[in-house]
């Protein structure tokens, strides 16, 4: 399938462009070429680009003087000024006319990825800014939480508790229980739903990158560090910062959060003061955090000082008495305009089944049924997968308690393991991840480690 998003390079040296889309030639971009000025507006006013590489020296005019037109057609693109001189005039203008950073020539060509990848990723993260205001009515009705009165009565009373103070709140649960639900509850049931709700998930941030991610920094604060960059942090200002999978935070920079958390000012990587903020954080993890602690995994003053507030969602196979509006409420949400009826034998079934991905594998049998149904009825206990009582806390998996098996290193075991998981969901990570009970990006990280990088992902 063809990417979504653009990298138009406006540069009339055809070394250099076939160079650059030789480069991220399989990107999760296409890269397009124009050799001027002319061209490079023609395109902009058929199609968006998210980022532009723009020459200075043009055949048909000066680059910095492309910048104003370039953005009124592609108002979102984040603009790479390129010049081959090297006195900085040129890209100081360019800079003030609205460019978004700036490289010499020659440049290296890892120094190029960097800027590139920085600026999709600040042309992302801006998008979900705005998405995030136009969104904010929507997402209000999506922080519906089923089970309020049932199992998750005492939740909903933290939740409302929760909502109406600043402080701190830490969500754990297994996989699949509903901690965004709550932590966006949180957010939109507070007295401001109309300031943003900024989701960090520190186990998807690339390593190298997290702490300029989190906290953003200053121009000149590493090498390709041309222009200033904003923060999740400070993007979250006046609101709350969902960090997700925060056991996934590298112990160096907790130290730094636990200040922020302290005393509410923000220093930028690279930055020599701090900026007073303004950022409620409601953390989310599916990770032991206390046998982290003990293992000196996860600092324990941090630990306290996130967990004024606890939340702990009990998994659903403990709350059998939800499966029935859970079903008919997702069953809504997947087929709105359907009538769909799900027999009470099913719902038998449904209440049996331990649910080790909890309500989102709940969600992905009903949808799987919904799709398979050949009537108005659906049957989904027979998408179940058969398993042995594996999902039960202090159960032992099967292969584990096998007597054939000699004893392994547990690394071994793990790699075995997921080998395992991953065959029998046909290599499809996210129900891997669900059978396995981790995070999706927890298996990325572990087929990595393991050296089974991921195939066909599903
Ligand atoms: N109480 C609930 N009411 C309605 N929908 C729910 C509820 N709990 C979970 N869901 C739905 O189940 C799915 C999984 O929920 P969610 O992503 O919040 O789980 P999670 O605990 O954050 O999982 P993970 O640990 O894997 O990140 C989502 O589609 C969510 O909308
Ligand atoms: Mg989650």
């Amino acid at each position: 399938m063809k990417p979504s998003k653009s990298l138009l390079v406006i540069d009339d040296d055809k070394g250099f462009c076939a160079s650059v889309r030789d480069f991220f030639r399989d990107r999760e971009f296409t890269t397009v070429t124009v050799q001027s000025g002319r061209e490079g507006l023609d395109w902009c006013t058929a199609n968006r680009a998210e980022v532009i590489l723009l020459d200075q020296k043009l055949p048909d005019c000066e680059g910095a003087q492309l910048c104003a037109p370039l953005l009124a057609k592609c108002g979102e693109a984040k603009i790479i000024f390129i010049t081959a001189y090297p006195s900085l005039d040129h890209a100081v203008q360019a800079l003030r006319r609205g460019a978004h950073d700036y490289l010499s020539k020659p440049m290296e060509l890892m120094e190029l990825q960097l800027a590139v990848d920085r600026a999709f990723r600040t042309a992302q993260l801006e998008r979900v800014e705005q998405l995030q205001q136009l969104h904010t009515h929507r997402e209000s009705r999506h922080s519906i939480m089923i089970g309020e009165s049932g199992g998750l009565l005492g939740i909903a009373r933290l939740v409302e508790l929760a909502a109406a103070t600043r402080a701190p709140v830490l969500i754990t649960g297994e996989t699949g229980t509903g901690k965004n639900v709550v932590a966006k509850a949180i957010h939109y049931r507070g007295p401001d739903p109309s300031t943003p709700f900024v989701d960090a998930n520190c186990g998807a941030l690339p390593e190298n990158l997290i702490e300029s991610e989190l906290f953003g920094h200053e121009r000149g604060a590493f090498t390709g560090a041309h222009a200033v960059h904003k923060g999740l942090f400070e993007m979250a200002d006046g609101g709350t910062l969902f960090l997700d999978e925060i056991g996934e935070i590298p112990l160096h920079l907790q130290a730094k959060l636990l200040g922020i958390l302290d005393h509410g000012t923000l220093r930028r990587l690279g930055g020599e003061t701090g900026a007073r903020i303004d950022v409620r954080v409601v953390a989310a993890t599916n990770m032991d955090l206390e046998k982290a602690v003990e293992e000196k995994k996860f600092r324990e003053d941090l630990y306290y000082r996130l967990s004024v507030l606890r939340l702990h969602l009990p998994p659903l196979r403990e709350r059998t008495g939800d499966i029935e509006e859970l079903s008919r409420y997702l069953m809504k949400d997947i087929a709105p305009d359907q009538e769909l009826i799900l027999p009470d034998k099913e719902l038998h079934t449904l209440c049996a089944y331990p649910w080790p991905g909890n309500v989102r594998e709940l969600k992905n049998i009903l949808e799987r049924a919904i799709i398979l149904r050949t009537g108005g009825t659906i049957y989904p206990s027979r998408l179940l997968e058969p398993r042995a009582p594996a999902a039960g806390p202090g159960a032992t998996a099967p292969l584990a308690c096998s007597p054939s098996l000699p004893i392994l290193p547990l690394d071994d075991m793990e790699r075995l393991h997921i080998v395992k998981a991953l065959a029998a969901f046909d290599h499809n990570h996210t129900r891997t991840a669900e059978a396995l009970g981790i995070a999706r990006s927890t298996l990325l990280r572990k087929l990595d480690q393991h050296c089974l990088k991921p195939g066909d992902s599903k």
